[in-house]
């Protein structure tokens, strides 16, 4: 599947696709992932624990997993969960997941232009957005500008294992299960051709780690998790 390469044009293609599959997406989530996504948010969750309590960015929050596993495993945590696309945060607010708690504040609007004052949240987390972003610099410098001093950013994403066996697995898994089976419960083959198309071009770690760098962040790791099928990027800003 080719990409759309303008930025714009991106933006466009994904809010679209992800509004199209909203009302399947966290059934899929767990059925593809054989419920390893919550174990991932649960891992980058615990990465946050000793911040302060206060207010955290939730940012590409879809249907607003992460932003649960966050006021269910931290307390004294308010979650502003920011998503460009509506009907994905409306699905989360009414969907498989129950009533959200009251602690979540659902806004609509871009990752790139983070509708929020600067040195606003000790902590930002996006979960399997960043990905998405059209202009990942702008997104990260963004993430770096509404960051209190000593705040924490953590990004969760698809990585692509290395070793040998693994890789093939998870390629013919990725690009020819995962589609057909993904078409078949959402109706919608083609955004999980994007899924694939889009974990094939995306940065490497160590780019990745560059350009958080670059935005401003300090200390920046990696955590691989799973074999490295997905990573948790940690940076802070001093
Ligand atoms: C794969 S979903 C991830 C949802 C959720 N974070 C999770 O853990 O499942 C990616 C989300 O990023 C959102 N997104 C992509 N680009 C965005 C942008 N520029 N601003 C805000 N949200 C964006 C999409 O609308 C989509 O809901």
């Amino acid at each position: 599947m080719i990409l759309p390469t303008d930025p714009d044009n991106k933006k466009t293609y994904v809010r679209d696709k992800f509004s199209s599959i909203s009302g399947k997406y966290d059934l899929l989530n767990s059925l593809l992932s054989f419920r390893m996504d919550s174990y991932w948010r649960w891992r980058t969750v615990r990465m946050l624990k000793g911040s302060p309590a206060g207010w955290v960015l939730d940012l590409c929050a879809g249907t607003m997993p992460l932003s649960r596993a966050l006021v269910r495993g931290l307390s004294g945590r308010r979650v502003m969960a920011v998503d460009f696309c509506f009907d994905m945060l409306r699905a989360g607010i009414g969907g498989r997941a129950g009533v959200l708690p009251d602690n979540i504040v659902p806004v609509c609007g871009d990752g790139e232009k983070i509708p929020a004052a600067t040195a606003s949240f000790h902590g930002v987390t996006v979960a399997f957005g960043v990905r998405n972003l059209g202009r990942t610099m702008d997104g990260l410098r963004e993430m770096h500008r509404v960051l209190k001093p000593g705040g924490r950013l953590l990004i969760l994403e698809f990585s692509r294992p290395t070793a040998p066996v693994i890789k093939q697995v998870y390629n013919f898994y990725l690009n020819r299960v995962l589609p057909k089976v993904a078409g078949l419960v959402s109706g919608d083959r083609d955004a999980y051709e994007y899924l694939a198309s889009s974990i094939a071009a995306f940065y490497e770690p160590a780019e990745l780690m560059r350009m958080m760098e670059d935005a401003g962040f300090s200390g920046v790791k990696r955590v691989p998790l799973t074999f490295g099928v997905v990573s948790v990027y940690v940076g802070e800003k001093r």
